[in-house]
């Protein structure tokens, strides 16, 4: 069989953070940076995964027989053999094959590198193997790898908006239904990403920390998830004041994106863009995982004309944030935003202008 190739792009999330595991709403949408797997199958009885890291081929090589399954080595591998063993779980039979990744995205810079790799994984395996599965089915399958193999509670937040983004829309999606619509984004309006130069680790304990202190919070406010939850639910409740700001983060969130969805509707992309700022602000107050780093960053963006609103965005604790910016300043914005960071930080601020981006069903022809 020839070799194939199915490309996965990373996202953004423009509101609506830590609420996807919490049941609740995100805005987010696919960029044009992603993943490529190529690959064909094997006759040796070995899968063997590569990736080129500058000048360096990074290699893993192993059977493809099911009875000696891959331990977790913490590389990045770690995250397509998650997706392996997701499937085999599920009962499909996948024999030996070969992939080769690229990719233009990232690592480390919350723009998620590894639900790319996943679905790119899980789209070139379901390809050279038949398996047929719907868009949310291969989400729920790569979210599960990550949560189980890889060891990250993470939403489906990431593998939904890689999958379902649309060119020129911001991807909606209710994830106590794990249902998606798309909102058509302003032409005029465009995004930065800027990286603030030190990388985040989701493979650590903060993120897991935060899911659990949200769910203490939902427990003692006595609703399955913080979705159900209200702010009149939570003044008449003796919450302590961790769990506390840990759950008005959630509501405030939950309420933006809601919000957000109807700015973009009518246009307002002024009120849209304050309530990106007002998600930051909630992040490093309530949630705690922001940085100094990207505090800095959000400050600077939010005073450079042209500017409508910023976020750290993703889990946060590094990584980069989203500027919403007029299209016709973004260019001039993200020279003036990168130089002033540099200047006060001592750090170098790397920026991409981005579009909103189709996803990877679109992208390898799943769906038109
Ligand atoms: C990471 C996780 C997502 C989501 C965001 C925060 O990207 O992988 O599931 O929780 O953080 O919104």
């Amino acid at each position: 069989m020839d070799a194939l190739c199915c490309f996965a792009p990373g996202r953004v999330e423009l509101l609506g953070n830590h609420t996807d595991y919490n049941g609740g709403y995100v805005l987010s949408a696919a960029i044009p940076q992603g993943v490529r797997a190529s690959g064909s199958k094997r006759d040796d009885g070995l899968i063997r995964l590569s990736t080129l890291l500058g000048e360096e081929t990074l290699l893993r090589e192993g059977s493809a027989d099911a009875s000696y399954p891959f331990v977790k080595s913490g590389e990045w591998s770690d995250y397509p053999l998650a997706v392996l063993q997701a499937l085999r779980d599920e009962g499909h039979f996948l024999d030996a094959f070969d992939a080769a990744y690229r990719s233009d995205l990232p690592f480390g810079a919350g723009l998620s590198s590894s639900a790319a790799l996943e679905v790119s994984t899980i789209l070139l395996l379901s390809k050279l193997f038949g398996v047929s599965l719907s868009g949310m089915d291969l989400a729920r399958l790569c979210r599960r790898a990550e949560n189980q193999f890889v060891g990250v509670r993470c939403g489906i937040l990431d593998q939904v908006s890689s999958l379902f983004g649309k060119r020129d829309h911001a991807i909606f999606l209710d994830c106590l239904k794990e249902e998606v619509s798309l909102v058509s984004f302003p032409n005029d309006i465009s995004l930065l990403i800027v990286q603030c130069g030190v990388p985040h680790a989701l493979v650590g304990g903060e993120y897991n920390a935060r899911r659990l202190e949200c769910s203490e919070a939902a427990r003692q406010l006595g609703v399955n998830f913080l979705r159900e939850a209200d702010m009149a639910l939570l003044e008449e409740s003796q919450l302590p004041d961790l769990e506390r700001r840990r759950a008005a983060h959630i509501i405030g969130e939950n309420d933006r994106v809601l919000r957000g969805v109807e700015f973009l509707g009518s246009g307002n992309v002024a009120d849209f863009g304050r309530l990106m700022s007002a998600s930051h602000e909630s992040s490093r107050v309530n949630f705690e995982n922001s940085t100094p780093e990207l505090d800095l960053l959000v400050g600077i963006a939010t005073l450079t004309p042209g500017v409508l609103g910023a976020r750290l965005t993703g889990g946060g604790f590094g990584g980069a944030i989203v500027v919403l910016v007029s299209r016709k300043d973004r260019h001039e914005a993200g020279n003036f935003i990168a130089s002033e960071y540099e200047r006060r930080s001592g750090h170098e601020a790397h920026v991409m202008e981005c579009d909103l981006a189709d996803g990877a069903l679109i992208a390898n022809g799943f769906i038109s």
